[in-house]
């Protein structure tokens, strides 16, 4: 294993509840993983704090074997990083304009910029959309856009929440399997929050469970999916009772 990100002792508390208790956990170089967990678990929280958008309580994060001081993190780490939410959070301007976002705020040349957009439009199926306003596309559009604005800037880690939960059942199953694709194209390392079986059986490597602000079980994916604990099988069964675990 190659530890990208690791996590020691962790946790993160807000109104005096402690929402996260992370005593250890990692991200390894060119993983998919998946973090699971029913509503509330504190997926999200996990999310924000190891892509340093929120300071844990306590605890420290490494990168590459570097402790990154609490709410500190340096500008080249931070641009490491890409995110992807469920709300694709879009700007009043042309697709084009939008994916190209990363790479205007790095000042890259315009040639460059219009050369890596045509490549990852096309990647993601959207070159038809370039001159349309990013505000008045499907929500399938619109995260694909979404996507590809995260993928231009050739992230590190890409960190996603949560992208397809917004969209009908046959949009997301094509958009995740080009979405696979690119990523293992990419050998981009991916950490992809859900609570959907679906999409973690689908996508997911590596899979961590997490419960009430603690991950109770990890491990490749289809062993946690067929294997579940006694701290993760409630949650597991309810969601095998609908999915059966074909990959
Ligand atoms: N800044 C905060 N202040 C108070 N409570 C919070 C804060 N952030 C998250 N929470 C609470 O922590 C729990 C976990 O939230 P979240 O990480 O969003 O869960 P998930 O993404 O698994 O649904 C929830 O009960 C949420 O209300
Ligand atoms: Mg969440």
């Amino acid at each position: 294993m190659n530890p990208l990100i690791q996590l020691k002792n962790i946790t993160f508390k807000a109104q005096n509840k402690t929402i996260l208790d992370i005593p250890e956990f990692q991200i390894n170089a060119g993983e998919f993983l998946g973090i699971m967990g029913p509503n509330g678990a504190g997926k999200s929280t996990l999310l924000k704090v190891v892509s340093f958008l929120e300071q844990q309580t306590s605890g420290e994060i490494l990168y590459l074997g570097q402790v990154i001081p609490i709410g500190n993190a340096p500008i080249e780490l931070r641009r490491k990083f890409s995110i992807a939410l469920q709300q694709s959070l879009l700007l009043d301007g042309t697709v084009f304009h939008n994916i190209a976002i990363g790479l205007t705020l790095r000042k890259i040349s315009k040639a460059v910029i219009n050369e890596k957009v045509e490549y990852w439009m096309e990647l993601f199926g959207i070159s038809h959309l370039a001159k349309k306003n990013a505000l008045y596309l499907s929500g399938g559009e619109a995260q694909r856009v979404n996507l590809a604005r995260a993928m231009i800037v050739e992230p590190e880690i890409l960190f996603l929440d949560e992208p397809f939960s917004a969209l009908d059942f046959p949009t997301k199953i094509k958009l995740m399997e080009d979405f696979k694709g690119i990523i293992e194209t990419a050998q981009t390392t991916a950490v992809y929050v859900s609570h959907d079986l679906m999409e973690i059986n689908y996508l997911t490597n590596r899979l961590a469970i997490i419960v009430n602000g603690e991950v109770k079980q990890s491990g490749p994916t289809p062993r946690v999916l067929e294997h579940p604990n006694s701290s993760t099988s409630s949650f597991l069964n309810e969601w095998k009772k609908f999915y059966p675990l074909a990959r």
